[in-house]
């Protein structure tokens, strides 16, 4: 048995406890500033913003979510649309598409990158499709071009969720400014964590800035006029204050992450039974070669996208491991995380859209496979080498 050593999935102390003092002196500003609710600091950090993703526009919002939920809105997309997004996401995506009243017809997902695969969009693209929802999963960009592609065939708006890749390129372009909109979210476990929910919609069209920028207030304009039914979508000034403070050390995050990456890859894939993923199996249904020989799949980077790892997510191939190696993880004092056990279309609160759990394979068996480690920047290196002795003592068993 080894030395136990204690390693977390995350640690977001590490991150805020190095810029304590340029934390403190902005939350200072603020609270004598008493603007607590959008204003300079927010008109400040959406410059920022906008400038770091090359987006024309940016603008803050409440939370991830809520910036799905004003895209969708200043699409106009509501009752009788259809909007196609993966199954194999984080809830926000598709319980968006429902809040505005349309109904979200999932896609099936690609098992090495894990994004949309993009023929079984098109399989499921009908006359009431109004939208594309691709989602950069983990920090990897969907395949952009095609997508672009099958949207302007079908007239259908392109929504990136890119709440997981802020910093994320796709052929040397930053994601979230490909489609119409991009959504980001700054969720203290983000690559740009707040301390407290936010999040940022992007766009290049000053059009739809406007109107989502009205939306952000309850459709008011001008004051206590309301064009259009809008919510509170607001950004607090603090928290704006606080990723203007953060932003700045976005590319050292990243550089660390890839680098976490890149040495669970080297390490891990000289274990015996452990492959990385292979490009050229993407939009696969089964890329039964691999599971054939493996018992773990690695995640990789296609070589087109500039991945910022969000998450190291591999597969853990066969029946009951993926629970086995957790348990293992945790019983040497490993954190880790599944995201997600269940694909959107098996959610108890999807059950009226009449999927079958079999609707979407890749889905459903990645649920059942998937497993995240820590990668987090400031993750200690020793903690990183101790993850990946503990999976060789599992594989070893
Ligand atoms: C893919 C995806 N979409 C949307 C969201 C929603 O973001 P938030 O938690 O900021 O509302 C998240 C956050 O976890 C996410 O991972």
């Amino acid at each position: 048995m080894m030395d136990s050593m204690n390693v977390n999935l995350l640690d977001l102390k590490a991150q805020n406890a190095v810029l304590e003092p340029e934390l403190l002196e902005a939350f200072l500003r603020v609270l004598r500033s008493g603007h607590f609710i959008l204003g300079p600091e927010v008109d400040q950090f959406e410059r920022a913003l906008a400038e770091f993703t090359g987006a024309k526009h940016a603008l803050g919002v409440s939370s991830g979510t809520d910036a799905i939920l004003v895209a969708l809105m200043a699409l106009g997309i509501g009752p009788g649309d259809e909007v196609l997004c993966p199954s194999f996401t984080f809830f926000a995506t598709a319980g968006c598409i429902s809040r505005v009243g349309a109904k979200p017809v999932f896609v099936d997902s690609c098992p090495v990158c894990f994004n949309l695969d993009l023929r079984d969009a098109a399989r499921r693209i009908t006359p009431r499709t109004k939208a594309i929802l691709p989602v950069h999963l983990f920090g990897q960009s969907a395949e952009m071009d095609g997508i672009l592609d099958l949207a302007r065939q079908h007239g259908l708006h392109v929504i990136e969720d890119a709440a997981q890749a802020m910093g994320a390129t796709y052929r040397g372009k930053q994601v979230g400014s490909l489609g119409d909109f991009g959504t980001i979210s700054f969720f203290p476990t983000k690559n740009l964590g707040a301390l407290g929910d936010a999040g940022a919609v992007l766009t290049n069209d000053t059009a739809l800035f406007e109107r989502a920028r009205i939306l952000r207030m309850h459709g008011m304009e001008p004051k206590y006029y309301h064009q259009v039914v809008g919510g509170n979508f607001r950004l607090d000034a603090l928290q704006a204050a606080m990723l203007s403070v953060k932003l700045p050390h976005f590319d050292g995050y990243t550089a660390r992450r890839r680098h976490n990456a890149a040495l669970y890859t080297e390490r891990l894939a000289k274990a015996p039974g452990v492959c990385v993923a292979k490009p050229q199996d993407c939009g696969c249904a089964q890329s039964a070669g691999v599971e054939q020989t493996a018992r773990i799949v690695l995640p990789v980077a296609y070589p087109h996208n500039g991945h910022i790892w969000n998450q190291y997510t591999m597969r853990v191939i066969g029946t009951g491991q993926r629970d086995a190696l957790r348990a293992h993880l945790s019983s040497r004092g490993v954190g880790s995380e599944i995201y997600y056990p269940l694909p959107l279309h098996e959610q108890a609160c999807f059950a009226g859209l009449g999927y079958k759990a079999d609707d979407f394979p890749v889905a459903h068996r990645l649920a059942g496979e998937v497993l995240s480690l820590p990668i987090y920047p400031e993750l200690p290196a020793d903690h990183l080498e101790q993850v990946c002795a503990v999976i060789a003592e599992f594989l070893a068993r």
